[in-house]
């Protein structure tokens, strides 16, 4: 077994993922290859959804953050899950519609929403928005007002967190383009604001202070700090707020180094906390929102390559070129995010040499991963790199006019297509 129940070595000795042998995959589906298992998705969404029942008894609901991997198939399993969907733009909220995803269990973010996006959200009946700034909240007001609707709404909050992780995925700092702040008094313009306008509800409060994070403290820190500005709102304006988003950004295992706090004692500890604040304020208890992302699909994931040629540079390094690269996994090159890279058909045969796995596109930065342990390979070899089904397919880009890779789901150990593999013709789509 290698980091999550998803991936094992079957009697041929080849890796496997969700009862699935990898190399047959590859020989079935080409490469590279997106695959990810629906058990794994759905038993995370289940704890998600049972955590918020026992620590919140029921009064509460994840949501998942499509942006972290938006397809129609993904948008049915959340859906039957029982979970609500983050949609963070016109093309997320179009695939959500798409796959039938109720549109009053939508929450629209997004730090920059266009009015068509908006007009789009309200026509489909979105329930609910997260707004923010106030150019968006005025917008939004006004094009309610002239379909004769009120849009229920939250504020985005910053709320001055510094929530130790990679400082691009990190959000809840003053310094962040998202939200209104709360130390300069801007929030609670805000909040006055949006009680003062007619066909904006202002529900709630939503905050996301990062992502991939490993420490249950910056949780539980924000959590207070939110349940604090909910009495200071309460106070000073007479306004219940009912509703607290406390966003996303739970740690996954990627490599063994990894040490995730399990999800389930985040939860316990969080709602802990927000109980005991809001007992020590006298205020009610908000329905709680979540929006969990990485943790429902990133273990779920592997991508397949097929090694394309292997290059020795005596006292350099040795290169492993694949046929993917930063165009289905731009992470390391933006991140330097670390991966668990395996040979598919000897995934438990010992290391011999450390190799750098290369990307095929024309720039040297195009790696997936360096400083892998791997045992002697060759061309025409498949590699696995696991935990790839966050953040990965949706950051996919066509540079170098690469195809993206098919995706395929697999189910106690029957693969089927998700989403097809580009072809050289959707490339040229809407060339003119
Ligand atoms: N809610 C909001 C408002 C968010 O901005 C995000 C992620 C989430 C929820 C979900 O967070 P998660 O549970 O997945 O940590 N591309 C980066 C990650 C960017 C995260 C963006 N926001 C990466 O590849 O690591």
């Amino acid at each position: 077994m290698f980091l999550s129940d998803t991936f094992s070595v079957n009697e041929r000795g080849h890796l496997t993922v969700g009862g699935c042998d990898t190399i047959d995959l590859a020989g079935e589906f080409g490469t590279p290859l997106y695959v990810l298992d629906e058990n794994k998705i759905r038993s995370t969404c289940r704890m998600y959804q049972d955590s918020i029942q026992q620590y919140y008894h029921g009064k509460g609901c994840a949501l998942y953050a499509s942006k972290t991997f938006s397809c129609k198939e993904i948008c049915r399993i959340v859906q039957q899950e029982g979970l609500g969907l983050d949609v963070v733009s016109g093309g997320e909220l179009y695939t959500a519609l798409e796959a039938g995803f109720p549109p009053e269990r939508i929450h629209f973010h997004g730090s920059n929403k266009t009015a068509h996006e908006i007009q789009f959200a309200l026509d489909a009946g979105v329930g609910h928005f997260v707004v923010d700034n106030l150019t968006e909240l005025h917008t939004l007001d006004a094009m309610a007002r002239q379909m004769g609707k009120t849009a229920d709404i939250s504020l985005r909050i910053k709320p001055g967190i510094d929530a130790h992780t990679h400082e691009a995925v990190m959000t809840g700092q003053i310094d962040s383009k998202f939200g209104f702040a709360l130390e300069t008094g801007e929030a609670l313009e805000a909040v006055r604001a949006a009680i003062a306008l007619q066909n904006v509800c202002l529900k709630g409060l939503h905050n996301h202070i990062g992502s991939q994070i490993f420490d249950v403290a910056p949780f539980q820190e924000a959590a207070r700090v939110m349940t604090n500005f909910i009495a200071q709102i309460k106070k000073e304006t007479g306004t219940a707020i009912e509703e607290l988003n406390l966003g996303g950004g739970f740690g996954i295992k990627y490599t063994e180094n990894d040490q995730p706090v399990p999800y389930d004692a985040y939860m316990r500890e969080i709602s802990q906390t927000i109980f005991q604040n809001c007992e020590d304020l006298g205020i009610e208890i908000p329905y709680i929102y979540m929006e969990p992302g990485r943790s429902i699909v990133g273990e779920a994931g592997l991508t397949l390559y097929q090694i394309g040629s292997v290059k020795h540079i005596p006292n350099v390094r040795t290169y492993v070129s694949v046929d993917g690269g930063m165009t289905d996994n731009p992470r390391y090159a933006l991140y330097g995010s670390e991966y668990t890279v395996l040979a598919a058909a000897q995934p438990d045969a010992p290391a011999t040499q450390t190799v750098t796995i290369a990307g095929r596109c024309c720039e040297s930065g195009d790696l997936i991963q360096e400083h892998i342990p791997l045992p002697q390979v060759q061309p025409g070899d498949i590699l696995a790199v696991l935990c790839t089904g966050a953040y990965n397919y949706s950051m996919a880009s066509n540079y170098n006019r690469v195809p993206r890779p098919a995706v395929v789901m697999v189910r106690d150990g029957v693969p089927r297509l998700a989403i097809r593999r580009e072809s050289y013709e959707d490339l040229v789509r809407n060339d003119v």
